[in-house]
C-alpha cells in the first residue's frame, strides 16, 4: 500500500456527535477562530494564526497535500453547530513498517467533553482497518496533561520520554510517548466502527510528511503579514 492509496482519496468519516471531512477553502473563518487562540497553540508546535490569511495559508497547504495524495488532517464538523471546530489524524505513516502518529486541536470552548477521544478513536480505528496500521503513536509535551489523557482514554500506553526529541519555539523539548497496538485495539475496543479490512501486504518504502507543515506554512503567512504590516 502506498500513502497516495488512502491520502489520494480520504473519505468522510463519522462518529455520534462528529463529522471528520476534508478541510474546504469556506473553513477559514472557523479555523481561524480557534487557531488564533494561543491557549489552543500553547503546547503544540505551531504558533496561533496571527491573522486570516494564515489560517488560509494552512488550508491550502493542506488541501495541497490531499490533491498530491500526501498526509493531510480531517476537519472536524461539530454536527450540532455544523461548523469546524478542530482538526484531527495523520502526521506520519510510515506503510511499510505499519506505524503512523496521530495529531490534533480542538476550539477551546469545547475542550473536557470527550469530543477529540471520540475523533482520534475513528481515525485510530481508520488507522487499523483501512491503513493497514500495526502501531498508532502520539506525542505530546510533558505538561499537556489534557493530550495525555486523551491518549489514554483512546486506548494508548505511556512508552517512555524521547529526551528533547522535538523543536518547540525556542529550546528542544522532551515529548511523551504513547502507542496502541492493532492486537491490543483488536482485544480493548470491540465496539469500534468497523471498515473494510485493509489486507493488502503493505511494501511501500518510508514515506513521511512531505514539505513543511501546514500550521508551519500558516506561520511563515503571518510573519510575512506581521512584517508587512510593520512596513506600512
Ligand atoms: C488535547 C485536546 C485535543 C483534548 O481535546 P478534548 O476534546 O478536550 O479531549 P477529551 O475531552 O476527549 O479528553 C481530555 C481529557 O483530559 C482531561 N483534562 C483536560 N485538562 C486537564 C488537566 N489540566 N488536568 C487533568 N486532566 C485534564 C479531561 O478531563 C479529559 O479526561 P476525562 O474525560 O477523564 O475527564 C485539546 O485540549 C486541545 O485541542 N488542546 C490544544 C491542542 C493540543 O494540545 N493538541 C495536542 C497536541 S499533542
Amino acid at each position: 500500500m502506498e500513502v497516495a492509496d488512502v491520502f489520494g482519496d480520504l473519505p468522510p468519516l463519522e462518529t455520534e456527535r462528529l463529522l471528520l471531512r476534508r478541510l474546504a477553502v469556506d473553513d477559514v473563518l472557523d479555523l481561524h477562530a480557534y487557531a488564533c487562540d494561543p491557549e489552543v497553540a500553547r503546547l503544540t508546535t505551531w504558533e496561533p494564526h496571527a491573522s486570516t490569511e494564515a489560517s488560509r495559508a494552512f488550508i491550502n497547504a493542506v488541501l495541497a497535500k490531499y490533491a498530491a495524495g500526501d498526509i493531510a488532517p480531517w476537519g472536524i464538523v461539530l454536527k450540532a453547530e455544523g461548523r469546524l471546530v478542530g482538526t484531527s489524524g495523520f502526521v506520519y505513516w510510515n506503510p511499510q513498517h505499519g506505524r503512523a502518529e496521530v495529531g490534533c486541536a480542538l476550539a477551546r470552548r469545547l475542550w473536557g467533553r470527550g469530543l477529540m477521544t471520540e475523533a482520534v478513536r475513528r481515525a485510530c480505528a481508520f488507522g487499523f482497518e483501512v491503513m493497514g496500521c500495526n502501531r498508532i503513536e502520539a506525542l505530546c509535551l510533558p505538561e499537556n496533561v489534557a493530550s495525555a489523557r486523551l491518549m489514554e482514554k483512546v486506548g494508548m500506553r505511556f512508552e517512555g520520554v524521547l529526551r528533547e526529541c522535538a523543536w518547540t519555539r525556542g529550546p528542544y523539548r522532551d515529548r511523551r510517548l504513547y502507542s496502541v497496538l492493532r492486537r491490543q485495539w483488536r482485544a480493548e475496543a470491540p465496539s469500534t466502527p468497523r471498515q473494510e479490512e485493509a489486507t493488502t501486504h503493505v511494501a511501500a518504502s518510508s514515506i513521511t510528511l512531505t514539505g513543511p507543515h501546514p500550521h508551519r506554512i500558516a506561520a511563515m503567512a503571518s510573519r510575512r503579514a506581521t512584517r508587512s504590516a510593520s512596513s506600512l
